[in-house]
């Protein structure tokens, strides 16, 4: 079975972050992202995966190779931002692309059923079907009502107003071929609002997802995937957390500092004597100076936090940038890459 993950977009919600590494490989629980989603999809019996690239596209496929756990990796590079549609359209006429073809937006934690929407996907002859979650907020994803029988009534992609339905699109499609070629090629097309809302009444359907989901896409949403890993509300093959249900990569020196609870500490970390970190995520190679304070925020690679100094709540520090001894990061301040 194969999938396409498209990997292409700048993640520009998660700056300073991505604007050193690109989202798909950016660490959660300090591992890159996409290895996550590598595992599911393989627990789903894909074994053919096409990373469609564009933003930092080579440093992807410099984390990532061209295998991960028996999953052969092949890479599609586009020049300009093709959208999401596009790049499928552009795998297609490189002649990567078989009959049906998985397609996943690449920012996305879940243990969805995949094997179920494929059966479900066989079992109506669909040309196209599209995971649906049900959310709270449905302001920032495609919104998407179907009929009893499953079939998809419209597609909203961020539409204002209110919504008809709490059941949005989740960014896992199953396609066939003939959906791929009413993609225009060339040019940057959207799947959401150029070719899934002409599909409705032709063989569009919606299957119902239960499990675990979440776009962390956002700096408090990607907080909240990782207190979910630590945790162990989803799946994965993250190696055992400490009794503050942290994790501290070696080699880190973490004597005399207070670590936890909720936070990872990347690998080649020095955090000093009586500082602390609280549900806070600090990338490989971070500084902490002595008794300084780092809570419910995101510290990028490299970046070095001065003896005293305080960070947080929800704050964001780019790779490399530094925060000078006994300097304050205000609440939702962003420190950008090698400031
Ligand atoms: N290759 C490539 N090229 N990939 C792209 C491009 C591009 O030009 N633009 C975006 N992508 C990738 C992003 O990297 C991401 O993995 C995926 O396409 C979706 O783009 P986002 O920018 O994250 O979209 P969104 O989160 O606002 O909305 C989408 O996801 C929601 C679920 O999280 C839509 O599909 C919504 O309908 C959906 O509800
Ligand atoms: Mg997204």
């Amino acid at each position: 079975m194969q999938a396409l993950v498209l990997a292409g977009g700048e993640g520009t919600r998660l700056r300073p972050l991505t604007l050193t590494v690109p989202k798909p490989v950016l660490p959660l629980a300090g591992r890159p992202f996409l290895t996550f989603m590598l595992d599911w999809l393989r627990r789903h019996g894909v074994d053919d995966v096409l990373l469609s690239c564009g933003f930092l596209s080579r440093r992807v496929e410099e984390v990532l190779g061209d295998e991960h756990a028996g999953i052969r990796l092949r890479y599609v590079h586009e020049d300009e931002p093709l959208g999401t549609a596009g790049p499928v359209r552009l795998a297609c006429d490189e002649g990567l692309l078989g009959e049906r073809v998985i397609v996943l937006n690449g920012d996305v934690l879940n243990d969805i059923d995949l094997s179920a929407q494929l059966r479900q996907h066989e079992a109506t002859g669909a040309q196209a079907t599209l995971a649906l979650v049900a959310v709270d907020d449905t302001s920032s994803y495609g919104v998407v009502p179907t009929d009893a029988d499953l079939r998809v009534e419209a597609f909203l992609e961020k539409a204002p107003g209110p919504a008809p339905t709490n059941r949005i699109n989740a960014g896992a499609y199953v396609l066939e071929r003939s959906v791929v070629e009413l993609i225009p090629p060339g040019r940057a097309v959207s799947f959401e609002r150029d070719i899934f809302p002409g599909l409705v009444g032709e063989g569009l359907y919606g299957f119902l997802a239960e499990g675990y989901w979440i776009d962390i896409g956002t700096p408090e949403r990607y907080l909240e995937a990782t207190y979910d890993l630590l945790a162990g509300v989803v799946e994965s093959t993250l190696p055992p957390r400490d009794e503050t249900g942290s994790l501290v990569y070696e080699p880190s020196v973490t004597a005399g500092a207070r670590i936890g609870p909720q936070s990872v500490v990347g690998p080649r970390s020095t955090i000093g004597a009586e500082a602390a970190v609280e549900r806070s995520v600090l990338h490989a190679g971070v500084t902490v100076g002595e008794r300084a304070r780092i809570v419910a925020s995101v510290v990028g690679e490299g970046a070095r936090i001065g003896a005293g100094a305080r960070v947080g709540p929800d704050c964001v520090i780019g790779a490399g940038a530094v925060v000078a001894p006994g300097e304050v990061v205000e609440p939702g301040e962003r420190v950008e890459a090698g400031a």
